[in-house]
């Protein structure tokens, strides 16, 4: 299986790390971006890829569409398309834009940068024309590097917000809580070492439960404690309403 990934940012690099730690050979992977031949060249030395300024895409059985959304349909218009397994990993394109000018189907994947470490959450929207052959080779795909969800024109914005966009939100919440660590004497790595954790340990108990969230958090704040007190300031803060805002606002799809 030869894939290409056209584009070489952030997301791009991520599936490729996970998929290459996943025991995908990484001569088996080419990767292409529009201008920064600089970066090319640091991930092929990097993670021993193939790069290529000069894309034949009817060379590879699995084209992986990593550039920006504003550029994707351009590219699929100015290529020819056979019977590869296409996959689009951007925002806000959906299956049924790129099929009108593909015969071989398209995936509109949304995965998270966790797939670097095949941690991901992936949402995958089946076109039409995708046969269950290829919906099945995709679906292997991102299960190297995470955990995979079927989704579709309704609940993929949702998804995309509490999967693709909540690593940021995550970030933002370690953000907050790191200084106070620091103040009382850790040092920034040793903070944030504590807080990701915390969150990962958190993260696993969640997945192995199925009790509500309020019942787990009853599990660690007994009343009147420490924890207890904690959770009564989030909601004082309104934490709740804060989340379900940023979410909303992330799977807005009229901006
Ligand atoms: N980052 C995330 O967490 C995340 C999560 C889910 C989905 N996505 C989706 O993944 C896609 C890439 O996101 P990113 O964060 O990796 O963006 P990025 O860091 O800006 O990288 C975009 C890459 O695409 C290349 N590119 C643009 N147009 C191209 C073209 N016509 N042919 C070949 N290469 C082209 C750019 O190359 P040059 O620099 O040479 O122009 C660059 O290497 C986006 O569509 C985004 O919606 C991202």
């Amino acid at each position: 299986m030869n894939i290409l990934m056209i584009g070489a940012g952030s997301m791009s690099e991520a599936l490729v790390k996970g998929w290459i730690d996943s025991g995908i050979s990484p001569q088996t992977i080419t990767m292409t971006n529009r201008a920064d031949r600089a970066r090319l060249f640091a991930l092929a030395e990097q993670y021993g890829v193939r790069t290529t300024t000069d894309e034949q895409i009817d060379r590879f059985d699995v084209i992986v569409l990593a550039m920006q959304p504003d550029g994707v349909l351009e590219y699929i218009k100015q290529h020819r398309w056979t019977d590869q397994l296409l996959i689009s990993v951007a925002a806000h394109i959906t299956p049924v834009e790129i099929e009108a000018h593909v015969t071989c189907g398209a995936v509109c994947a949304m995965p998270n940068t966790p797939v670097a470490f095949r941690t991901g959450m992936t949402g995958l929207w089946f076109g039409d024309h995708v046969s269950d052959i290829k919906k099945r080779q995709a679906t292997t795909l991102f299960e190297r590097v995470g955990e995979t969800v079927e989704t579709d024109a309704s609940t993929m914005p949702y998804l995309m917000a509490a999967a693709g966009c909540s690593p940021a939100f995550f970030y933002e919440i370690v953000g907050a809580m790191t200084p106070v660590l620091t103040k009382a004497g850790f040092n920034e790595s040793a903070a944030r070492r504590i807080i990701a954790q915390a969150m990962k340990g958190s993260a696993e108990l969640l997945l192995h439960e199925e009790r509500p969230t309020a019942e787990l958090i009853q599990d660690v704040a007994a009343p009147g404690g420490p924890t207890d007190r904690g959770v009564h300031v989030l909601r004082e803060h309104q934490l709740a309403e804060a989340m379900h805002a940023a979410l909303m606002e992330s799977a807005r799809e009229d901006v």
